[in-house]
């Protein structure tokens, strides 16, 4: 975040049509070291009046399990309708795949995000005896699995107009099979967008195989989760992939965060990929109104991936600092 903000700021000077305000809070494990808990109670009061959440990596399993830290994350995302979760993966000159392929991909995995896997759901029996019993129970409603489906097929348009649904289907006969009867009923509103459909076993083989031939990939909660890593792994290192949780009526702000987890094994040694963040923050111009200021964060990093300093997961030795300076130079 330290080595974003100096970019966003850059391109806002460049544009000289809008400035930025910002206001910082320490959520997450330096609140809960001071507070006890990892974000206040009324977090989400604090945020609705923002026009943007900017945040960074969230998460020390070291110190406190994943699912206590991140639980806030994941309310936000469900309380704001934050539902369409948008994760570009794309291939740039300058940063090796670890496929043999070299045909460029450049895949967006759209993610159900308000409900599915996701929804908090749940319950023990007996806990910690020999008799437990855990259940957690999925929801997916038509209406969530409509307007996902229709963000899909909107944003495919805007793009090659091809569209591939993962669900699981063939094994779980209520829900998937929910996605497969709205997403027929939907494709002759599109007759100009390709769609097909692939099981979330095979879309990981597939994405592997064939990356260069998917354009949108839209999945569950889960299944887009699992797509969002495999997608930046393809195309070379997750450091990099940027994401946007969106409520497109705009009736709460929506948030904008990398792809990538907070890394506790390189924590503060200023030696993260910050293009992942840099890159998210391009998402959170394009989405308040500023596509130009957008379009010029991405080719600043275009152009630092092709000719300037990288981090070591890009097999560079420059510091999280050094990037974000070329990339606010470049603009
Ligand atoms: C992500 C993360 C989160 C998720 C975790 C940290 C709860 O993996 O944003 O992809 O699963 O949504
Ligand atoms: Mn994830």
């Amino acid at each position: 975040m330290d080595a974003t903000v100096p970019v966003l700021d850059a391109v806002a000077r460049k544009a000289g049509t809008f400035g930025l305000a910002y206001e910082s809070f320490d959520w997450g494990m330096p609140h809960y070291e001071k507070h006890g808990c990892v974000a206040p109670e009324d977090f989400l009061e604090t945020l609705r009046g923002f026009d943007a959440i900017f945040l960074g990596a969230v998460g020390w399993p070291g110190r406190l399990p994943d699912h206590i830290t991140l639980t806030p994350l994941i309310r936000l995302r469900q309380a704001f309708d934050l539902y369409a979760c948008v994760r570009p993966a794309r291939t740039f000159p300058g940063v090796p795949s670890p496929l043999r392929r070299t045909d460029p991909i450049d895949v967006v995995v759209v993610r159900e995000n308000s409900e599915g896997e996701y929804i908090d759901n749940g319950g023990l029996v007996s806990p910690g005896t020999p008799n437990e019993v855990a259940v957690q129970t999925a929801v997916h409603t038509r209406r969530g699995v409509e307007r996902i489906l229709r963000f899909s097929f909107a944003l495919a348009r805007t793009r090659r107009s091809r569209l591939t649904m993962i669900t699981k289907s063939n094994a779980q006969r209520y829900a998937y099979v929910l996605w497969d009867r709205v997403l027929e009923a939907l494709a002759p509103e599109f007759p100009d967008v390709q769609t097909d459909k692939l099981h979330i076993d095979a879309a990981t083989l597939e994405l592997v195989r064939r990356p260069h031939t998917f354009d949108v990939v839209v999945g569950s909660n889960l299944f887009g989760d699992i797509l969002s890593d495999l997608g930046p792994a393809c195309t070379g290192t997750i450091g990099i992939a940027p994401g946007a949780n969106i409520n497109p009526e705009r009736e709460f702000p929506s948030c904008f965060e990398p792809v990538h987890g907070s890394a506790p094994d390189i924590a503060g040694k200023g030696i993260a990929n910050p293009i992942g963040q840099i890159w998210s923050g391009a998402m959170m111009l394009d989405h308040l109104g500023h596509a130009d200021a957008a379009g010029a964060i991405v080719a600043a990093i275009e152009k630092v991936i092709a000719g300037g300093p990288k981090t070591r997961d890009m097999g560079g030795t420059a510091s999280t600092k050094e990037v974000g300076e070329a990339i606010a130079a470049a603009i």
